[in-house]
Formats: structure tokens, C-alpha cells, sequence
């Protein structure tokens, strides 16, 4: 059965690409999306030679806190009993009060063009995310990422603000002196209505530009890889097919399936129950190595306790990599 070109089964490759830049972790609720990615970071602060790490959670949810059993907020923060392992939770779906805080909001003529267009409000909140990180000089970021379809719409963002804001652009290129007017009319500013145009556009030319960027980062498989997080059950493995399907269709990379709560046999110790259950997993896990083949795919064992503070993520980062 051994195939010496089979992946191996750990996360080890993603420590070991050190240019890799944007991790993503996503999957179904619940299968251990934040239990991955949280040891994932600390494995790549500890093993992964990186000089600093961030890991961020996109959910509204919030669960690092819950995770690492520290309070963490919108601001960067060093994670206790680490030295290069920084955690912060952001908002995808500001509310108005947070929106007014975004440097783009404080434009009226910005804000008017984010109620016109359908996800820019949270596209143009993500990538305001994603300009602060940037300039941040991280080594390598990880996402936790909300459930899927959260997640996808998270990283279709980048086309439907390079379409809102070309049309922006656009609207501009013909509509020309008449844009001042436009301007003045919405309130926008106060003095030199001539000069309005030009500083509004620098503002969106500017967001464009990191929206660019991010956009080509996130399809290069040298800096962006997505890890998908499921659970040996016909449901998730259906739905981390649609999650690789999409995946493509954006053209972000796939390559590793973390496959978590798996009942390993030599922990039934004669339970009927758990030897049905690993009789039903043994299926899935059979049907997910057939799909799967080219790809890492990695077994986590259920354990009998959850996994929660940095003691219980270190323990189980071991398991994600090779020891
Ligand atoms: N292999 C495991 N063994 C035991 N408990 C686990 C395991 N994996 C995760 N857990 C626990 O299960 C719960 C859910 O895991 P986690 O929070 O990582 O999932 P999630 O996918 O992030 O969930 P959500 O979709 O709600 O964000 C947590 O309490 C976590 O500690
Ligand atoms: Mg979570």
C-alpha cells in the first residue's frame, strides 16, 4: 500500500514553504476550524522558523479568544507565553459606528458608492483589513475563517471591489468635470470643489491598488494556500468538495485536508458504540483518500477533552506536523 509518491500526511509542507504569506483555514461550523488554524500558527511561530506570525479571525463568532483563553481585539496582540505569535479578531460586517472608523469611510461620496454596490461594504471593510496587515510586516498570516460560505464570499472580495471600484473609475473617465459637481452636491469636503475629484480618486486609485495586490497574492500558490478542516461524515466530505470546487473557480490553491475528530481503533477499548463509529468513519476516510489523492491529507484524533488554551494548542500542533 505504501506509495512513496503519495503527500505525506502533515501540515509540514506549509512550514516548510517560507514565503508562503496567507494561510486560510475554512470548513464546515464546528469541525475545528479554530482548533486547527490556532495550532497551525503556533506551530509555525515555534517550528516554522517565521520571525512573526498573526493569526486573525474573519467569524463574527470570535472563538481565538475562546481558543488561546485570552481576550483578543481588532488590534494585534502578542498571544501570553509566546514570543513572535500575535492573534486580533476582526469584524467582516462592520456596523455603521466601526464603518466610520475605516479611513475610506470618512469620505461620504465613498460611503454613498457602498451602499450602491452589493458586498462592498465588507469588501472595502476587508480590504481596509488587509492594507493595515500588510504594512505590518508579518511573516505569515493565518485566517480562521467563518464557515464556508462566509468564507468564499470572504475571498471573492478582491473581484467585487476591483469591479465596484472600476465602475467607480469609469463613471469618472465620462462623466468628467461633472463629477465636481457631483461631489459639491453630495457634500463631500468643503473648500477647493475643483481639487475634490482628483483627492477622491487618488482615494480610490489607492484602494484599488492593495485591492490589486492582495487579489494576485491570494492566487499565487507561493504565498496563498487554503487548508481545508472536515470530519469524516458523508456531509463534509460533500461539502468539502463544493469548498475545493469553488476554490479552483477562484484559483486559490487546495492542497491539504485536515480531517479532525477521527476515532482511531485502538481507542475503541470494546465499545460497541465507538467501533460503529469507527466502522462508519473508515468509509468516509476511505472515500476522501480516493478523491484526495494528490493532496496532504491529514487524520486528527477526537480527543476526549476539548482543546483550549495554549498548553492543549501546543499539544496538539505535534499532531499536525512531523515530531
Ligand atoms: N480533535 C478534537 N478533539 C476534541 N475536541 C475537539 C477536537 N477538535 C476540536 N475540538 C473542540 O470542538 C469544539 C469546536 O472546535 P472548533 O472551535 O475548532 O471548530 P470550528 O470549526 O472553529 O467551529 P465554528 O464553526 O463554530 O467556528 C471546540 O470546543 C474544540 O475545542
Ligand atoms: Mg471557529
Amino acid at each position: 500500500m505504501a506509495d512513496g509518491d503519495m503527500p505525506e500526511p502533515t501540515l509540514q509542507n506549509i512550514l516548510d514553504q517560507r514565503e508562503l504569506k496567507w494561510i486560510f483555514v475554512g470548513g464546515k461550523g464546528g469541525v475545528g476550524k479554530t482548533t486547527t488554524s490556532s495550532s497551525l500558527a503556533v506551530a509555525l511561530a515555534e517550528r516554522g522558523g517565521r520571525d512573526n506570525v498573526l493569526i486573525i479571525s474573519t467569524d463574527p463568532a470570535h472563538n481565538l479568544s475562546d481558543a488561546f483563553r485570552q481576550k483578543f481585539t481588532k488590534t494585534p496582540t502578542l498571544v501570553n507565553g509566546f514570543t513572535n505569535l500575535f492573534a486580533m479578531e476582526v469584524d467582516p460586517t462592520p456596523d455603521l459606528g466601526d464603518m466610520e472608523q475605516l479611513e475610506w469611510a470618512q469620505d461620504s461620496f465613498l460611503t454613498e458608492l457602498a451602499g450602491s454596490i452589493p458586498g462592498i461594504d465588507e469588501a472595502m471593510s476587508f480590504a481596509e483589513v488587509m492594507k493595515q496587515v500588510q504594512t505590518m510586516d508579518y511573516s505569515t498570516i493565518v485566517f480562521d475563517t467563518a464557515p464556508t460560505g462566509h468564507t468564499l464570499r470572504l475571498l471573492n472580495f478582491p473581484t467585487i471591489l476591483e469591479k465596484g471600484l472600476s465602475k467607480l473609475m469609469a463613471l469618472k473617465g465620462a462623466m468628467g468635470g461633472m463629477m465636481g459637481q457631483m461631489t459639491r452636491m453630495l457634500g463631500v469636503g468643503g473648500e477647493g470643489g475643483e481639487d475634490l475629484p482628483d483627492q477622491l480618486l487618488g482615494k480610490v486609485e489607492g484602494m484599488l491598488d492593495v485591492v490589486r495586490k492582495v487579489s494576485a497574492q491570494f492566487k499565487d500558490p507561493q504565498l496563498t494556500t487554503f487548508v481545508a478542516v472536515c470530519i469524516p461524515e458523508f456531509l463534509s466530505l460533500y461539502e468539502t468538495e463544493r469548498l475545493v470546487q469553488e476554490l479552483a473557480k477562484f484559483e486559490i490553491d487546495v492542497r491539504n485536508i485536515v480531517i479532525n475528530q477521527v476515532i482511531f481503533p485502538e481507542s475503541v477499548g470494546g465499545s460497541r458504540l465507538l467501533d460503529a463509529r469507527v466502522r462508519m468513519q473508515q468509509k468516509y476516510l476511505e472515500q476522501f483518500y480516493e478523491l484526495y489523492e494528490d493532496f496532504h491529507i491529514l487524520k486528527l484524533p477526537l480527543l476526549e477533552e476539548e482543546v483550549r488554551g495554549p498548553d492543549a494548542l501546543r499539544a496538539f500542533a505535534a499532531n499536525l506536523i512531523k515530531v
